[in-house]
This record gives C-alpha cells, sequence and structure tokens, in this order.
C-alpha cells in the first residue's frame, strides 16, 4: 500500500502523538513532556519519553523513536502503509492509498473470478453431489459450522462443472486458465480440480489467491493434494496458508504455531490454537520469514513427527533464525502429526506439548547428538562441526555467545575453541582449502569430492558406512545419510525423488536425476575404482588437516608419523592397505 506524500503528512500533521501512544502505554505528563514504561524494551524505569510539541517519542534506554507512524508500526509490527492506512481508518482522517493503476485493476478482476470459483465450491459441498465430502470432514471432526466458517468446499467428480459455471458468468477460458481453474488438453478445457476437498487460500489481504484439493482415496497414484499452480496472484513460497484469518490472534498473542499441513491449520483451530499457520506444502522460504516477521517474532514449529518433518523443521529453523525469531520446537509423542495428536490426547495435552517444547538450540543438540559417537575424537569434532550452519543464521553476537556457552558446557569444550570452529573462520576449511564458499544461502552447496561420497553412499551401503563420519558439510549429503543410516534400503534415489523422506529443492533433484543416469551407466568394477579413489582422497584431506595443525602446534613427532602415512597412502596401494594404514592413522593419539 501506498500514499501521497500530502497523505502522509496530513496522518502526521492530524495525528496527536500523546493520544496514539497513550492508547497502549500508560503516560506521566512531567513538565513540557509526558514519561511512561517503554514499551519496546524490558523498562522498569519510565525512560520513555513523549513530546507533545514536537510530536515524536524517545526512549533514552533502548534508543526507539519516532514520529506516530512509526509507533504505530513497531508497536503493532505492520509495514508503513498498512500504519498509515489503519490510523488513518481509526482517527478518520480522509485518506486513501495510491491506486497503483492498471495491474490493480487486473489483480481485482482475478479476485473477483476466484471469489466466484469459491463460491461454487462452498456451495457444493451442501449439496447432494457433495455429500461423501461432507461425510469425510465430519469423520475428521469438522462440523457443518465449521465447514461454513472456514469456507471448505467441494469440487464435484466431474471434467467441467466449474469451467461451465464461470463460463456461463462470462470468463473467458483463458483468464481461468491463468488463475489454474482449469487446464487445457487436445480435447479442450477442463477442470483443475475434480472430486476434491477444496480448501480456499487467502492472500494476507484477505483476497482468495489460491485453492488447495484433497483427495478422499487412498489410492497411492493419486497425488494427496493437488494446489492452484503460480498465477500473477498466487506464488506459494510467498504465502502462509491461515494468515488472513488468524493473522490478527498471532499478531495479539504474540506466537504462531508452524505446522505442515492444511489439516494441521484447521484441527489446531478448531481446538482453540487460532495462531497456526502452514507454508502451503513448501520448504519455508525467506519471504515466508519475512512475512511472518510482520505479525511476531516467536514461532513454534510444530511440524510432522517423521523424518521429512524433522529436516523440514531443521530447515525452516535455519531459515527463521536468520531473521531473529525466537524458535521453540513442538514434539508430539505417539502421534505423527497435530492433527492426530489433538484428535487422540486433546487440548490440554497439546497445551502440555507447547509448554514443553525445546529452545531451538536444545532440538538441535538433541536431535545432532543422535548421529554422532562423542567418545570418538573424530565424531566430536563432526557434531561441533554440525552446528556450524545454526551459528551462521544466528544474528547477534549475544545469542551466539549464550549459545556458545551452552554447547561449551554441554560438551565440555572450551568456549574460545568452539568460537574458533563455529564462528570465527573455520581452521579446517581454512587449511585443506576446500571448495566451500561462504553460503549465500543458508545452505552449504555440494561439493564434488561430497558428490561423489554421495554417489557412493547411495549405490550401496557398505559405501555409506565407510563415509558416514566423514565430515560432511552439504545440507543435501547429511540430509540423505540420515536417511540411509535410519531406513534400509533398494532404492533410496527413486524414494528421495519420490519426496517420501524429506522434499527436495529443484537444485537437489537435478543433482539426484544425474546420479541416478551416472550410477546407473557404471560397471561393478568402475564403481569399485570410484570408491577407492573416493576413500582416498579423504584420507588425503583428514591427513592433510591433521599435519597442518601438528605443525602449527610444533608436535613434530607426530606430524612425522602422519607424513610417513601420508607417503604410503600417495603409492598407488591396494584397499587393504589403504584401509590399514588409516586405521593406523586413526589410532594416533590427538
Ligand atoms: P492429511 O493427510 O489430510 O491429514 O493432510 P495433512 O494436512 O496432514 O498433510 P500432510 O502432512 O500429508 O502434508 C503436509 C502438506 O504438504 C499438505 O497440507 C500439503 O500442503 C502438502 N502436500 C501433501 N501431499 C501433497 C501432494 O501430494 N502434492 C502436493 N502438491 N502437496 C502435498
Ligand atoms: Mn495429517
Amino acid at each position: 500500500m501506498r500514499f501521497k506524500n500530502e497523505d502522509i503528512d496530513k496522518v502526521i500533521g492530524q495525528l496527536d502523538i500523546v493520544e496514539v501512544v497513550g492508547e497502549v502505554v500508560e503516560l506521566k505528563k512531567t513538565g513540557m513532556n509526558y514519561k511512561g514504561l517503554c514499551p519496546f524494551h524490558k523498562d522498569t524505569n519510565p525512560s520513555f519519553m513523549v513530546s507533545s510539541s514536537k510530536n515524536i517519542y524517545k526512549c533514552f534506554v533502548c534508543g526507539a523513536g519516532g514520529n506516530a507512524i512509526k509507533f504505530y508500526m513497531d508497536y503493532n509490527k505492520l509495514t508503513y502503509g498498512e500504519s498509515i492506512y489503519e490510523l488513518g481508518k481509526k482517527y478518520n482522517l480522509n485518506i486513501a492509498p495510491v491506486k497503483s493503476g492498471q495491474s490493480q485493476t487486473i489483480n481485482k478482476k482475478y479476485y473477483k473470478i476466484l471469489e466466484e470459483a469459491l463460491l461454487f465450491f462452498s456451495e457444493n459441498i451442501f449439496t447432494n453431489s457433495g455429500r461423501e465430502a461432507l461425510e469425510y470432514l465430519n469423520k475428521r471432526g469438522m462440523k457443518p459450522d465449521f465447514i461454513r466458517e472456514n469456507k471448505l468446499g467441494y469440487a464435484p467428480n466431474s471434467w467441467n462443472s466449474l469451467y461451465d459455471y464461470l463460463i456461463k458468468k462470462g470468463y473467458e477460458p483463458e483468464v481461468l486458465s491463468l488463475l489454474g481453474l482449469i487446464k487445457k488438453s487436445e480435447k479442450g478445457y477442463y477442470d483443475t480440480f475434480r472430486d476434491r476437498i477444496i480448501f480456499p487460500i487467502y492472500s494476507p489481504n484477505g483476497d482468495v489467491i489460491a485453492f488447495g484439493g484433497r483427495t478422499m482415496s487412498d489410492r497411492k497414484d493419486i497425488a494427496k493434494y493437488l494446489n492452484s499452480p503460480e498465477t500473477p496472484v498466487f506464488h506459494k513460497g510467498r504465502n502462509l496458508y491461515g494468515i488472513k484469518n488468524r493473522g490478527s490472534n498471532v499478531r495479539r498473542k504474540n506466537y504462531a504455531l508452524l505446522m505442515e499441513g492444511y489439516m494441521d491449520v484447521l484441527a489446531a483451530h478448531s481446538y482453540g490454537f487460532d495462531v497456526a499457520l502452514a507454508p502451503l506444502g513448501t520448504a519455508f522460504s525467506t519471504d515466508q520469514a519475512e512475512l511472518l516477521k510482520r505479525y511476531t517474532s516467536n514461532v513454534i514449529i510444530a511440524f510432522d513427527m517423521d523424518n521429512a518433518g524433522r529436516v523440514a523443521s531443521e530447515k525452516a529453523a535455519l531459515v527463521l533464525k536468520k531473521y531473529g525469531f525466537n524458535i521453540r520446537v513442538l514434539e508430539l509423542k505417539n502421534a505423527k502429526d497435530p492433527d492426530e495428536f489433538l484428535k487422540k490426547y486433546g487440548k490440554s495435552e497439546f497445551l502440555k506439548s507447547v509448554k514443553n517444547s525445546k529452545e531451538i538450540f536444545d532440538f538441535f543438540y538433541e536431535y545432532y547428538v543422535k548421529e554422532y559417537d562423542l567418545s570418538n575424537p573424530m565424531a566430536k569434532q563432526n557434531f561441533i562441526i554440525r552446528f556450524k550452519e545454526f551459528f551462521m543464521s544466528v544474528e547477534t553476537e549475544l545469542e551466539k555467545s549464550l549459545y556458545l556457552d551452552k554447547l561449551s558446557v554441554s560438551l565440555d569444550v572450551g568456549k574460545e575453541l568452539l568460537k574458533d570452529i563455529l564462528i570465527s573462520k573455520n581452521k579446517v576449511i581454512e587449511y585443506t582449502k576446500m571448495e566451500v564458499k561462504p553460503p549465500s544461502t543458508n545452505q552449504i552447496k555440494i561439493n564434488e569430492l561430497e558428490l561423489e561420497t554421495l554417489k557412493l553412499s547411495l549405490k550401496k551401503r557398505k559405501y555409506y558406512k565407510s563415509f558416514k563420519n566423514k565430515t560432511i558439510l552439504s545440507k543435501l549429503v547429511l540430509d540423505i545419510f540420515r536417511v540411509i543410516e535410519e531406513n534400509e534400503n533398494k532404492n533410496y534415489i527413486r524414494e528421495l525423488l519420490q519426496g517420501k523422506y524429506f522434499k527436495l529443492e529443484d537444485d537437489e533433484e537435478e543433482i539426484l536425476l544425474n546420479i541416478s543416469t551416472e550410477l546407473s551407466s557404471k560397471s561393478q568394477e568402475e564403481v569399485e575404482n570410484n570408491y577407492i579413489e573416493v576413500y582416498k582422497r579423504w584420507f588425503n584431506k583428514e591427513i592433510e588437516e591433521k599435519m597442518m595443525y601438528y605443525k602449527d602446534e610444533k608436535k613434530i613427532f607426530l606430524y612425522l608419523e602422519c607424513k610417513k602415512i601420508y607417503e604410503i597412502i600417495n603409492n598407488d596401494r591396494k584397499k587393504e592397505e589403504l584401509e590399514e594404514s588409516y586405521e593406523k592413522f586413526m589410532s594416533m593419539k590427538v
């Protein structure tokens, strides 16, 4: 939302800052000014000053300050435009946002059509054709009133009922197709959503912008959910399911529950947890973090309790941490997701889980610690490095320091050393000149050695076993290693591509597709040779790191010992000899 400069001046000029602030902060007159407790930090002594003559406020402790718009914006966590709009309404100032010309008008037309489609779906569920859908939702605990309130609907089991309905209203098929409501085949247009329960998806401003559709069938060959494609008004990575109806609750209660699915959000809502939102079946994105930040800085992640959910929680937490959120992670015992948990154990048990939710650092600690044997020094080092991404996401120095304290106590490792490894430039990485660039997003990209390692690990479990304790840095390989660790399986690649364990990013999918083609074209012997090669490269890398370390520490004897091994392994040895030297290397005192 944008406003004319004159309108902004009008808001600033006509508003009485004492009145705007006074609504939420108790102010006392002292001389020319007013004083009160600052709402932007934990204030015990009134350090917050409002000047009616200058029309500004200022806190002498935390530094917050500005005019009435700024106050309203920060206090209510709104954008500048939203604040002006709300203030204008509240104080009856005659202002209106600038219409951004054509696109606004076109979007209005789109919203109108989508609204019509929603009307069609939501009426349909209460007709004869929607009976099965209504019964299905009933079985899942959603009563007609709830269905009506949340505008759930049903797309009939027909190829063209929505199409006919909207064409009769005079809309052109091209527009309906652009909005993802219908699709085109050689035989003509057909409805996108057929025989599915419909969940309307709203923009934060309250317009219907897309739909999600759930099948009622258990058939494995039918996608459980179908969502509107990306359209001019719908970008799924920029939206959160539930934000329209629950946004104001999130703001008021100052926290959000982040869940995976439509059903979880709705179930939570029906049990009174009216701050639940979901990222619409995508990996939680930075845009979504930005959107959420306008409502609150406190998030409780309540994703599914399977491996995919855990990986998704980790990813979402790293994104959220970058945006300075306080994050907790909910654990739901004996249930696969919040929906099931609520049905099985009810509201008060859920509330208990909320209260017992883990602060994000503790979640990471408990999650990572299961993967490493901390009595093994190498594994312990890898365990520490596993936190690197987390520390990169932590925004403030203070928070970093507090987390380092915690890690230092838990591991009985000096804080300075941990800081060196996790926050100052990672020495290990510097020494070996690994192709790791500081990641631009929060993902560490796969490097060539890790890629080769991944290929082999996917090929044979025994290869995986030999590589599993290496210092892997890329997310993808770490995620897949966890899958291999936890599941005995013949064809990981296929199941990973099907998204069975976690949702793949586009580039990850491409990597796996390439691996799959490459592996199928290789003979056993070639693969085994690759293995020896990769084994040797890891060995080299590790021993080089150690040599650098010993050299630095002036541990000459150990340095020479390493050097001997180093020469052996680089003299074209057989696999057995390599393995033998490796054991020797590993048994050296650190
Ligand atoms: P129920 O199985 O009905 O309880 O659904 P749910 O809301 O618990 O969903 P689930 O945990 O299975 O999946 C989480 C979210 O991922 C869903 O709400 C969808 O947004 C999305 N999703 C799940 N399955 C599919 C699918 O087959 N295709 C697409 N595009 N998205 C899906
Ligand atoms: Mn579910």
